[in-house]
């Protein structure tokens, strides 16, 4: 079968295109997918580039999003059938101890990262990890807002659990998790701040319903947030960013605000002043993927249109390098969708 792979870690010179693998060959309870459509995610280029205690088998087949169409059932699975076509959680427990696949459980793995990726004609997962959504619904809409979608929920709706009347700052506006924050966070009714550093991306934003949109590069934000509310901050701050956005999320977080964070993409270390966060009785809260309880909550987002991850590049298998490319540069307004089959 086609899929793209790596063979060892560095930069988009160790990805390789290659027709020679494999179909892969679903055991009890597991299925395999015929798979029309995958999407790539800033994890992708943190397992190209190499993940601590992490390890690849060569030819490791990489990605975590997809959609397609149920191929070939394993013993066991009754509540699939062939052609169905399905939206799959990109995570789960190795050894199925945990019905609900809780990211904090021991054992959680990733596709892409700890189970054989997505970019790939075939892929096979636990049948649990698969929901059916109908056949009219664009493949590559679905796997665009999997893994971005799963990780936003949780972020937006079980940890910070914004409510209409929130306001919410959602850094990096580009991003396929701010993407997808900000469009759980207008269906809740809540008030949403987004950021970026490119005024195109945040007159994209604004038309996607964005409420307020900053320029990070022009703006401090910490200070015109405090400016725009009276000194009062926001209620929730979404920040995958890091270290360079750390110091103005807690500038621009109110008194008793809540700040959830699943990533750092400009870096992992950040400072916190303790007595601003035990005088503002701020929460702060990590976060990261979803259970399968969650996913059906996504699918369903997905399905009635609340959940859409805007697409900024669809390319063909063959030429997966070019989405990397785009996914890297930073340029992108959302999802960069791999074509996988038609
Ligand atoms: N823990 C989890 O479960 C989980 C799941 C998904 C993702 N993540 C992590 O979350 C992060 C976001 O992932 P993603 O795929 O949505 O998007 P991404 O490609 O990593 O993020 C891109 C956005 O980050 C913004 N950004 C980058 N550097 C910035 C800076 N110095 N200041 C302000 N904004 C900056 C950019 O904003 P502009 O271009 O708009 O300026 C860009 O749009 C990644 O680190 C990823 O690994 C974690």
């Amino acid at each position: 079968m086609r899929a793209l792979t790596i063979d060892a870690h560095g930069g988009l010179d160790q990805l390789r295109y290659r027709t020679d693998l494999p179909r892969p060959t679903p055991g009890p309870g597991e299925v395999r997918v015929r798979v029309r459509a995958a999407a790539l995610n800033r994890l992708d280029l943190w397992v190209l580039g190499g993940i601590p205690g992490v390890s690849i088998r060569p030819p490791w087949i990489v990605g975590a999003d997809a959609c397609g169409a149920v191929d070939q059932l394993g013993k066991g699975v009754t509540d699939l059938a062939d052609g169905d076509q399905v939206m799959i959680n990109p995570g789960w427990v190795a050894d199925g101890s945990d019905p609900d696949d809780e990211p904090t459980a021991m054992g959680y793995g990733i596709l892409g990262e700890h189970y054989p990726g997505t970019l790939a004609e075939y892929l096979v997962v636990p049948a649990r990890c698969c929901r059916v959504v109908p056949a009219s619904l664009d493949p590559a809409a679905a796997a665009a807002a999997t893994l971005v979608g799963l990780t936003a929920w949780r972020m937006v709706v079980s940890r910070a659990r914004v409510e209409p009347g929130d306001d919410v700052l959602i850094w990096g506006i580009g991003g396929g998790v701010a993407l997808a924050a900000l469009a759980i966070c207008k269906s809740i009714g809540a008030c949403t701040w987004v950021t970026s550093s490119s005024d195109d991306k945040l007159a994209r934003a604004a038309a996607l319903g964005a409420d307020v949109c900053l320029n990070h590069a022009a703006v401090d934000v910490g200070k015109e947030v405090r400016r725009r509310t009276a000194k009062r901050g926001v209620s929730v701050v979404i920040d995958s960013v890091g270290t360079a956005t750390w110091g103005a999320s807690l500038a621009a977080l109110g008194r008793n605000g809540r700040l959830v964070t699943c990533g750092g993409t400009s870096g992992a270390m950040v400072e916190t002043d303790v007595r601003r966060l035990f005088w503002n009785q701020w929460t702060l809260m990590g976060s990261t993927m979803g259970s399968q309880r969650e996913f059906s909550a996504v699918v369903a987002a997905v399905v009635d249109g609340r959940l859409r991850v805007p697409i900024d590049l669809v390319v063909p298998l063959d030429a997966g390098h070019t989405g990397y490319e785009r996914l890297a540069s930073g340029a992108q307004f959302g999802k960069v969708v791999i074509r996988v089959a038609e």
